[in-house]
C-alpha cells in the first residue's frame, strides 16, 4: 500500500471535508432500534479512499471499526451471485422500492418477492438461498471479508448481533410473511441468526475502501499492496452490482442520493457508506449519526462534497 504525502489533491480534499462536515454534528440521531448501536458515540467521522492504482487516502477515524449493518448486505448479494447466479431474480426483483428499508407494504401485492436485494425482505432472501448452500454462512462471509481485507481477525461483534437478533420482531414478520407465499426455504429463525452475524460484522473506512475495490476494478480485488488479485465477479457482473447500487442502494433515498452524490452506494444504520467509482477507487466513509431514513448524515454530505471537489461521477467514464 502506498500512503499519500500530505501535498495530495485527494489528501487536501479529504482534509478539507472533515473539517466542514463537522458543522453537521447533531443534525441527525445515532441508531437505537438496535440497542447495542445506541451506545455508540455519535460524533465520530473517518473517511477512506482506495484507488484502483492502489494509492489510499484516509482522514478522521478511519481507522476505527464500526458496525457495516446493511452495508453487509452488499457482500452477501455478491456471495449469492457468484454460487446461484441468474437464479436469484427468480426470488428478488431489482427495482427501487421508494419505501423505508425495513417496510412490509409492498411484500403482499407484489405476492412474496421483495422489489431488491438491498432492502431487509431481499437481503433476507439473500441470507436465505446462501443459509441452503452453505453450513456455516457467517464464517462464509467472513472468510471472504477477511480475504478481500487482508485481515484475519475481521469479525462480527457478538454484543450486536445478539441485541439485533433479541429485537428482530420486524425482520421476523418479513420473513414468515414470504415464507407464506412459498418464497422462504429454511427456518426463519435459523436466517435470522445469520442476517443478524452478518449486519453486525465490523470495519473500518480503511477495510471497507479496500474490500469493495472489486466494484471499481472490473471485479478484480487489490491485495493491500495494490497488486491484482482474486477475481470476484466478471467485469459485466460488477457493472451490474453497480447499477443495483445507484438505483436501490440507498433505500427510499436512492434517487436523492443519485442525485446528489452520482455514484453507486451502499448505506447502513451504523452511519457506514460506500461509494463506488467504476475504474477510478472507492470511498467509503463513517459517521453514526443517520437521517430520518437511517443514512448518514455527515457521510451523504461528505460524498456530496468529494464528487463536487473531484468531479468523480458514475457517469463521467
Ligand atoms: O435489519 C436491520 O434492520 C439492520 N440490521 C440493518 C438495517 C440497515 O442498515 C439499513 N440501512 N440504512
Amino acid at each position: 500500500m502506498r500512503s499519500a504525502t500530505l501535498a495530495h489533491p485527494l489528501s487536501a480534499a479529504l482534509d478539507q471535508i472533515h473539517t466542514e462536515a463537522q458543522a453537521l454534528f447533531g443534525q441527525g440521531q445515532v441508531a437505537d432500534y438496535i440497542p447495542a448501536l445506541a451506545q455508540v458515540q455519535p460524533r465520530q467521522f473517518g473517511m477512506a479512499l482506495a484507488l484502483t492504482d492502489g494509492s489510499t487516502f484516509t482522514v478522521g477515524d478511519a481507522h476505527t471499526a464500526f458496525s457495516i449493518q446493511s452495508i453487509s448486505k452488499l457482500f452477501t448479494f455478491v456471495l449469492a451471485l457468484k454460487v446461484v447466479g441468474d437464479a436469484v431474480w427468480k426470488r428478488v426483483g431489482r427495482e427501487p422500492s421508494g419505501a423505508a428499508f425495513n417496510s412490509m407494504v409492498q411484500l403482499e401485492s407484489e405476492h412474496g418477492i421483495p422489489r431488491n436485494p438491498f432492502i431487509n425482505a431481499g437481503a433476507l432472501v439473500i441470507t436465505d438461498m446462501l443459509t441452503t448452500r452453505y453450513a456455516h454462512l457467517d464464517y462464509a462471509l467472513l472468510g471472504a471479508l477477511r480475504r478481500l481485507t487482508d485481515d484475519p481477525t475481521l469479525s462480527w461483534n457478538v454484543q450486536v448481533a445478539k441485541s439485533e437478533r433479541e429485537t428482530a420482531h420486524r425482520n421476523m414478520a418479513l420473513a414468515y410473511f414470504m415464507k407464506s407465499y412459498g418464497n422462504f426455504v429454511n427456518p426463519p429463525e435459523l436466517v435470522l441468526d445469520n442476517y443478524c452475524r452478518q449486519c453486525a460484522i465490523e470495519m473500518s473506512c480503511a477495510q471497507l475502501a479496500q474490500a469493495s475495490m472489486f466494484l471499481a476494478n472490473a471485479g478484480r480485488d487489490l491485495n493491500r499492496h495494490g497488486q491484482a488479485d482474486e477475481q470476484m465477479l466478471l467485469p459485466d457482473e460488477a457493472r451490474r452490482v453497480n447499477a443495483l447500487l445507484l438505483t436501490c442502494g440507498a433505500y427510499d433515498a436512492a434517487g436523492d442520493f443519485a442525485y446528489r452524490i452520482g455514484l453507486p452506494v451502499k448505506t447502513g444504520v451504523g452511519g457506514g457508506i460506500v461509494a463506488i467509482a467504476p475504474g477510478m477507487g472507492t470511498v467509503a466513509v463513517w459517521a453514526p449519526e443517520l437521517d430520518a431514513k437511517g443514512n448518514s448524515v455527515l457521510g451523504a454530505f461528505a460524498l456530496e462534497r468529494l464528487v463536487q471537489l473531484t468531479g468523480w461521477h458514475y457517469a463521467s467514464r
